[in-house]
């Protein structure tokens, strides 16, 4: 029999990690079986125990369920535990452990995908959610010159800054007091979702900014046309991150690195 893995969330409807895990199973011949669950919002649990005992090897998790991910896994990895929230989990023997890869996914985007440094770069992050805190050590251990994460709710920000050692490279601040421009600013807020926008002023771009929205395929967000707006020439959204964690949760499974710039490609929407 196939080893078995899925993604759960709720609602699972539009999730592509069944098409990309399957596509990578099938480049790496990989003899596995990849499906979506969707769970009940209070039966999240009781889903992942009978995965398990039904032979699944590991498991994507999607909104609303990263937090109790994380809070169900037996060993926390560090990046997980920073963002308090797991996007993987694998089974070994009774252990749970749980990964979050969307920092990882994200800096591999930004670096290999859109040859954007990190190192030295001044790097603004919108929001101090789940999705900003799933990424602030992976591009921290990229050394930027400054990080600075901007949020609606200040307190967030600041607390953020402080649990990864607020100093002169790191500040946590509310939109009106973001200082100076930036050559990477990375939309982590969910705002694009509802069709809203963190309001920051067109001149937080510096020259040859890259704006990247982690939202995927919904085209120029708000944010993104904010962005273009302001003169800005290099835009893009989420669907690298999406595919680049998919294949990072693929290798912690199976060993076996996939190539990822097809699928990338494939499922690219266009930014107009
Ligand atoms: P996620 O896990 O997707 O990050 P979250 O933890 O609910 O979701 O966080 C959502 C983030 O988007 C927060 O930073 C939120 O700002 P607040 O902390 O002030 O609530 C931000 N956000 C959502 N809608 C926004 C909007 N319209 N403008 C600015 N920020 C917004």
């Amino acid at each position: 029999m196939s080893d078995r893995y899925a993604v759960i969330g709720n609602p699972i409807g539009h999730s592509k990690s069944p098409l990309i895990h399957t596509a990578f199973a099938k480049a790496t011949n990989q003899d596995l079986e990849y499906t979506a669950i969707e769970a009940q919002l209070d039966g999240f649990a009781a889903v992942v125990h009978a995965f398990r005992a039904n032979g699944g090897k590991g498991l994507n998790v999607t909104v609303p369920f990263k937090l109790q991910a994380f809070e169900l896994a037996t060993d926390q990895l560090e990046r997980a535990q920073l963002a308090g929230a797991a996007n993987a989990l694998k089974f070994e023997g009774d252990r749970v452990v749980a990964d979050n890869f969307d920092g990882v996914a994200l800096v591999r985007d930004l670096q290999r995908n859109l040859s954007v440094a990190l190192k030295g770069r001044r790097v603004l992050l919108l929001g101090a959610g789940g999705a900003a805190r799933g990424v602030l050590l992976p591009l921290l251990a990229e050394r930027p010159a400054e990080l600075a994460i901007a949020n609606r709710t200040v307190e967030k920000a600041q607390e953020l800054a402080r649990t990864v050692g607020a100093g002169n490279h790191i500040v946590g601040c509310g939109y009106g007091d973001i200082a100076g421009t930036f050559d990477i600013v990375v939309n982590a807020t969910s705002a694009s979702l509802k069709g809203e926008l963190p309001p920051i002023v067109p001149a937080v771009f510096a020259t040859d900014a890259l704006a990247y929205e982690m939202v995927y395929g919904k085209g120029l967000t708000p944010f993104l046309r904010l962005a273009q707006n302001a003169g800005v020439k290099r835009l893009a959204d989420g669907v690298g991150m999406l595919v680049e964690q998919a294949a990072e949760a693929f290798v912690w499974w199976r060993g076996v690195r996939p190539q990822t710039r097809t699928l990338i490609d494939k499922l690219t929407v266009p930014l107009t």
